[in-house]
């Protein structure tokens, strides 16, 4: 088996975050360095919490590195109508006994980029301010990281927050301005790919046959998320983002990819946030990014219900 790969995950934890820190502890192809928090789907403080609560459900070391609280220049926007006021739905986690690290995420991201003795994989589920801040802090990060996937940006669909712009994107245009003009090796898995990647009642019913704080916590954070996809959206489940950027770490089949150049809009009121794909080169620029242009989603779906069944029966319910 080859080794397995070494990643920071960067998030605003979020319901699809909580799933994407459960599917990168799941899966044995993943070293999870650090989860790394920004403010975004819910207050910084609060995310925080949230990450440290899910790792404590799977009894996790992984250390929980509080990051930038607030966009670089947009006021802060979060989505409570998205993940509950808790951030994570309806699940009713304790309180964390763990305190998070003392490091800044911007810090944390530099050293561990900066020194790995393997290439470290980013993964950036949120806002991307703490990355973005990392740039600037050490350019050098940018020969240094393997990849760096990021969920975020609308580019042929509507937006999931403004009619253009898809929430990550949105709550801090800037730092993604920085991020995709930045030489990052970037993948980018959009809100036109992430939409149609449906987690259904069924699935989590299928998943609470096994007891355990894992299947509860992913019933009630879902139930929470599918309802507001329901209301919002019309879908017939949640769309679980942020698990398939981390997937792709380890399954890069799973999904089919172009070399585009992408630009974000940060000047106009009505379309800031809004990502633009060139798709046929008009700009004359170079490709910046590896655009997710088609993704498995029956067999991703296969996958992470599967993961999510093996790590809850390794954390059954306490009789
Ligand atoms: O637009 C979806 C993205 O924004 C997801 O990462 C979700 O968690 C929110 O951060
Ligand atoms: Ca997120």
């Amino acid at each position: 088996m080859t080794p397995a790969r070494r990643v920071i995950l960067d998030t605003d934890p979020g319901i699809d975050d909580a799933l994407a820190i459960l599917l990168a502890v799941a899966s044995p192809e993943v070293e999870l360095a650090a989860v790394t928090v920004t403010g975004g789907n819910c207050p910084l403080d609060q995310g925080v919490r949230n990450a440290l609560g899910v790792l404590e459900t799977v009894r996790s070391a992984v250390p929980v590195v509080p990051g930038v609280a607030l966009p670089l220049i947009r006021p802060p926007f979060t989505a409570p109508e998205t993940h509950g006021n808790s951030g994570l739905g309806n699940a009713q986690l304790p309180p964390p006994t763990t305190p998070p690290a003392q490091d800044h995420a911007v810090d944390l991201l530099v050293r561990e980029i900066m020194t790995a003795r393997e290439p470290v994989t980013l993964v950036a589920v949120g806002p991307l301010t703490n990355v973005a801040l990392a740039i600037r802090r050490q350019p050098q990060i940018v020969e240094r990281v393997h990849q760096v996937i990021v969920m975020g940006g609308a580019i042929d669909v509507p937006g999931n927050t403004t009619p253009l712009a898809e929430f990550n994107v949105y709550v801090d245009p800037h730092a993604a301005h920085i991020v995709l003009h930045s030489g990052l090796p970037l993948t980018l898995l959009p809100w036109d790919i992430t939409s149609q990647v449906l987690l259904t009642q069924a699935h989590v019913d299928a998943l609470l046959t096994i007891a355990s704080p894992v299947t509860r916590l992913i019933a009630d954070a879902t139930s929470f998320y599918i309802d507001f996809h329901r209301e919002y959206f019309g879908y017939a489940g949640c769309s679980i983002n942020d698990p398939i950027a981390l997937a792709l770490v380890f399954q890069p089949e799973l999904a089919h990819y172009a070399e585009v150049f992408v630009d974000v809009e940060i000047d106009s009121p009505k379309s800031i946030g809004k990502t633009i794909a060139d798709a046929q080169g008009l700009w004359k620029r170079s490709p910046n990014v590896r655009l997710v242009t088609g993704f498995d989603a029956h067999a991703f779906l296969e996958l992470f219900t599967a993961r999510m069944a093996a790590l809850a029966r390794e954390h059954p319910a306490r009789s």
